[in-house]
């Protein structure tokens, strides 16, 4: 695990572009496993910026989908995804890839992706961890060896996420998600965390035995595992503090 505290969210953004700046403008065709959330946002703005990267050949696969948001839904991850990222680069849309959030058979939905994950092997695997651990919607208790699935999202998962949204009513109770198996199958992984409230779950993350009760544990046998923090999300951790 190659661990990497920076002083801030900036520098923490800045150290991850570090790391895909350089693959894509080496590998053109390079597939990108991509998150939403607030966390990979200054990467985001730090990739459209770079006009001397192109995305042409390039091929996202995106973590997770909200169950029951159409793509045009302004709270979906693909609305998400073309907003703070997609429209601003020179990506082909139909290089991009997410769950179909109203697909009418979810099972074959789940199944498509995997598909999809086994055809488009991912050369960097980018994730944010939530405050109870999770990555992806792959929440507490989720199989280490689990595909691509629907999740009925934690309670604490839904009240992170109702900041985005007008009411804590309407944020989606169910999500599909890239399950944990496949997540670790990427060549590369990035993990950024931020802010104080993640702290606890970094702690566990570094310091503590894989266990499915912390889902992003998951990854702490991967041989290229970048974890990218910012002072508040280490300050719990005892050999950085
Ligand atoms: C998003 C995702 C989630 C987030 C996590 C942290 O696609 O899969 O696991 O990475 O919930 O969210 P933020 O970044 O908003 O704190």
């Amino acid at each position: 695990m190659k661990l990497i505290v920076t002083e801030t969210y900036e520098a923490m953004s800045r150290a991850a572009y570090g790391v895909i700046g350089p693959l894509v403008s080496k590998k053109k065709d390079a597939v990108l496993g991509l998150a939403t959330g607030s966390t990979p946002l200054g990467l985001y703005r730090l990739m459209a910026e770079d006009r001397t990267v192109s995305y042409r050949d390039v091929k996202t696969v995106n973590l997770d989908e909200y169950a029951g948001l159409p793509a045009a839904h302004s709270q979906s991850y693909a609305y998400f995804m073309r907003e703070n990222l997609f429209r601003y680069l020179d990506i082909l849309p139909q290089n991009t890839h997410i769950p179909n959030g109203v697909a009418p058979d979810p099972a074959e939905e789940c199944a498509r992706y995997d598909g999809l994950l086994d055809r488009l092997p991912r050369d960097l695997q980018l994730l944010g961890i939530g405050s109870n651990g999770h990555i992806a919607f792959n929440e507490p208790g989720t199989p280490f060896d689990a595909r691509t699935h629907i999740v009925t999202l934690a309670e604490s998962t839904v009240r992170d996420n109702s900041r985005l949204f007008d009411r804590i009513e309407d944020v989606p109770k169910q999500a599909f998600t890239m399950g944990l198996a496949d997540i670790v199958r990427a060549k590369t992984v990035v993990l950024l965390a931020n802010g104080r409230n993640k702290a606890e779950a970094v702690r566990r993350l570094i310091e503590e035995d894989a266990d499915p009760a912390l889902p992003a544990s998951a990854l702490k046998q991967h041989e290229d595992l970048y974890v990218i923090l910012d002072r508040e999300a280490a300050s719990l951790l005892h050999e950085t503090a």
